[in-house]
């Protein structure tokens, strides 16, 4: 059973709004907000949210981020795609469950629809992938449930991105994936990486969906509790620094010599221990003050500033910094479900991005950092009419 026995306080991001709500005027006073503490247990060297909103408050009919909204993480799926059909899959019989499908970007390159299966709470986003012809049940990933009865005992590969570290009930989690998987059966899944967090000090991978932020340290002890080994790992670019974690059943499958080579440099870097940690606490304030600083400088100096991409990544910067409008006049961003409203917790007004070129701004936050390729790519005209990208992580 993992347990919380051996949560340490690191340290404290203040008053948090839900990441995602995006809202109307007219519902500021009913906001959410929670503290946002962050810990690390030394058991597990478990890097997590000590306090986080439950999932139903995240992941219901209004979840605003859709995978396809990046054009480069399509095409990041499509190779994860063919990286587990050449790697593990012999047949496009086997059976293969997606948990978080979303709007069923990833699912639906599997040739063999009806050996496939996502699970996607958010009912909005999970209308989206049904619409693809896709099997898909609109829940919280769990086994107990008749309509995935075929899948017991006889999954050959449950998959997930993204959405691992949203799920606060880790034994619940592992249980089920046991109950799925039959004995060659493996589960991959990649999430944003604790090293390149550190490394990037993009503290902004924290808020409350990410309940956790993992490193190899700490899914190869998780994952043991419960007679499982972790066979591979592979980096990925994504997100400002992805791991990519592949588990079997205990003694299944030889253990490749990247776990090792990986794990050392985690022990090396100090990242699998509670006082590693405290380097990054003191690098996410003095990243605040720098911040601050400059966009207070800008300001001084006239400049006019905006946002571009309203990400969650952006809620933690903008509430732990207390950016609000008299710093950032608006927000850019692509989503149809965000423009027209307002950022959590500092209220700052989301806009169609296809309005930015008609008067750029002299500054612009990045708050994809994580997208800049993309991004520059698609905004080129801004840097050739003067104006500048920032940010808190390097770009
Ligand atoms: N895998 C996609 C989506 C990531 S966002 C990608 O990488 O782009 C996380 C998704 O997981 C959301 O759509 C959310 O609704 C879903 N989700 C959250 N908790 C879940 C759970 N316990 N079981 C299944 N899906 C979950
Ligand atoms: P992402 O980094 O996936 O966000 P999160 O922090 O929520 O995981 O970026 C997705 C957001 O960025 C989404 O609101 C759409 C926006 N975006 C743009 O506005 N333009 C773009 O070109 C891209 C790639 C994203």
């Amino acid at each position: 059973m993992i347990d919380k026995k051996n949560d340490n306080f690191l340290m404290s991001f203040g008053k948090m709004p839900i990441a995602n709500n995006f809202l109307h005027e007219n519902d500021f006073s009913k906001e959410f907000f929670y503290e946002m503490k962050v810990g690390f247990n030394e058991e597990y060297s478990l890097f997590k949210l000590l306090e986080h909103p439950k999932p139903e408050q995240m992941f219901n009919s209004k979840y605003p981020f859709l995978t396809s909204s990046s054009n480069y993480m399509i095409q990041h799926f499509n190779n994860f795609y063919k990286f587990i059909n050449k790697n593990y899959l012999h047949s496009i019989n086997e059976k293969i469950i997606e948990i978080g499908c979303n709007d069923g970007t990833m699912l639906n390159f599997f040739e063999n629809k009806s050996s496939c299966l996502g699970f996607e709470p958010s009912t909005n986003v999970a209308k989206i992938a049904e619409k693809k012809n896709l099997n898909i049940i609109p829940k919280f990933f769990s086994y107990d449930y008749p309509e995935a009865k075929k899948f017991l005992n006889d999954t050959k590969i449950i998959y997930a991105a993204n959405v691992i570290c949203h799920i606060p009930d880790l034994n619940s989690l592992i249980i089920s994936i046991d109950k799925f998987l039959n004995k060659k059966g493996l589960f991959i899944f990649e999430e944003p990486y604790l090293g390149s967090m550190i490394n990037k000090n993009s503290y902004d991978q924290i808020y409350d969906e990410h309940v956790y932020i993992f490193s190899i340290s700490s899914i190869k002890k998780i994952f043991k509790k419960y007679n499982f080994d972790l066979i591979d790992v592979f980096p990925q670019s994504t997100h400002g620094g992805s791991m990519r974690y592949v588990i079997g059943r205990e003694g299944e499958y030889e253990i490749e010599k990247n776990v090792e080579f990986y794990e050392s440099k985690e022990i090396k870097d100090n990242i699998n221990n509670f006082d590693g940690m405290l380097n990054f606490k003191k690098q996410c304030s003095s990243s605040k003050d720098k911040i601050i600083e400059q966009l207070e400088t800008f300001k001084k100096n006239g400049k006019t500033i905006s946002g571009y991409a309203a990400t969650s990544k952006s809620t933690t910067v903008l509430n732990y910094c207390n950016i609000g409008t008299n710093l950032i006049n608006c927000i850019y961003d692509t989503t149809p479900d965000k423009i027209g409203k307002f950022s959590p917790g500092m209220h700052i007004p989301i806009k169609d991005y296809k309005e930015f070129n008609n008067q750029y701004p002299d500054i612009v936050y990045l708050f994809a950092w994580n997208h800049k390729e993309e991004i520059f790519s698609k905004e080129k005209n801004f840097i050739r009419n003067g104006g500048q990208w920032f940010s808190h992580v390097k770009i």
